[in-house]
């Protein structure tokens, strides 16, 4: 059954097929990231409207692509949160619209759980169980994953998301919108060791997180530094090498916990070269096996949807007609499949 993925929930317009025996056989990203830098972060309004004007001309591209047939598709997925509510309703009312034309499920996918199976397309997928690292800009977990639909929380961000610090601390070093891949790109630059930055809640047990104090820390250095180019390469170094450490920590401790040996690290700040790196040693100190999607379906793509729906489509699940969008859904709700 050849799958066609689409996703809408924030900044990204994804379009993916996928085939449960052929893999990824197409896919097409469009980045709004042009339009919202101008406004320094995410203009909701202006992402909706964006995403209707460039959703049906890139599933048009991506299934000219496929060289497939309208009705070779057997099912369609869609992002139905969270997210942007404007902006998750142009993917689920253009998916549910489509499916209904022409008369194939259409399966609601969790964002999250999106971005968790990610690793799955690559050529060495991780097996269950593992533990999972999800960060992204709107999320931090932990999560024992022991099948599709079977996640326990084991931790989270009790304030700002890894992502959110990331850009929250870009933005007052000046450095624009999307401040994440910025900020990591200048650190190259910076001495990490310059300024000493907390490794926030990592001196008492338990796997949550706590990020927002770091984005303080790190106005506060700046406010007290003399505001050079180095000194601001260098906070930019001193808080990568801080959430790095703090998220290596943690799951290091959510592996001890679990007992498990697998680990995925997924969404948008899996991306980041430290964080990669120290996870990949750390990983191979604790013989544990580290997955982590290929960089460009590390940030939102409609691959992983198309692979998370295939997966829930094969399994006999699908939606109603109902235009399915929730911009609040915790990913403990989800039902288990197979
Ligand atoms: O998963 P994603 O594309 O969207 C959400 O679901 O939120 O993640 C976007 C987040 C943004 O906060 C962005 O700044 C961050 O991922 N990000 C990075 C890097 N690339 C993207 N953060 C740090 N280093 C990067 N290389
Ligand atoms: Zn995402």
């Amino acid at each position: 059954m050849y799958v066609l993925g689409i996703e809408t929930s924030c900044d990204e317009t994804g379009v993916a097929i996928y085939h449960p025996e052929q893999g990824l056989v197409s896919h097409f990203l469009y980045s709004q990231t042009d339009m919202h830098s101008e406004y320094g972060g995410v203009v909701p309004e202006l992402a909706s409207r964006d995403h209707i004007r460039k959703l049906a001309p890139l599933i048009k591209q991506t299934l000219h692509d496929s060289q497939l047939a309208n009705n070779e598709i057997g099912g369609i997925a869609y992002t139905a949160g969270p997210g942007l509510m404007g902006a998750l309703l142009v993917g689920a009312a253009t998916a549910r619209s489509l499916a209904w034309a022409w008369q194939i499920p259409a399966i609601a996918v969790h964002h999250l759980e999106g971005h968790l199976l990610a690793p799955m397309l690559e050529d060495q997928p991780p097996t269950f169980p593992f533990v999972a690292l999800l960060i992204s800009g709107g999320h931090t977990m932990l999560v024992r994953v022991d099948g599709i639909g079977h996640y326990q929380l084991l931790g989270e961000s009790l304030d700002d998301a890894a992502g959110e610090a990331f850009d929250k601390t870009a933005k007052l070093l000046g450095l624009g919108y999307p401040g994440g891949p910025k900020l990591a790109e200048l650190a190259e630059h910076g001495r990490p060791t310059a300024f000493t930055f907390p490794r926030p809640m990592t001196d008492r047990p338990g796997l949550d997180f706590s990020f927002s104090g770091l984005k303080t820390f790190a106005l506060n250095t700046f406010n007290a530094s003399a505001q050079t180019e180095q000194d601001k390469a260098d906070i930019a170094a001193a808080f990568q090498t801080a959430v790095t450490e703090t998220l290596t920590i943690k799951c290091r401790r959510a592996l001890q916990q679990t007992g498990l040996h697998s680990l995925v690290a997924a969404g948008g700040v899996s991306a980041n070269h430290s964080i990669r790196n120290a996870l990949t040693e750390m990983a191979a100190r604790e013989k544990t096996d580290i997955y982590f999607p290929r960089l460009p379906f590390c940030t939102d793509n409609g691959a992983m949807i198309a692979y998370a729906g295939c997966q829930r489509l094969l399994a006999g699940q699908h939606q109603d007609l109902r235009i399915f969008a929730r911009p609040r859904w915790p990913m403990v709700e989800l039902s288990g499949c197979g």
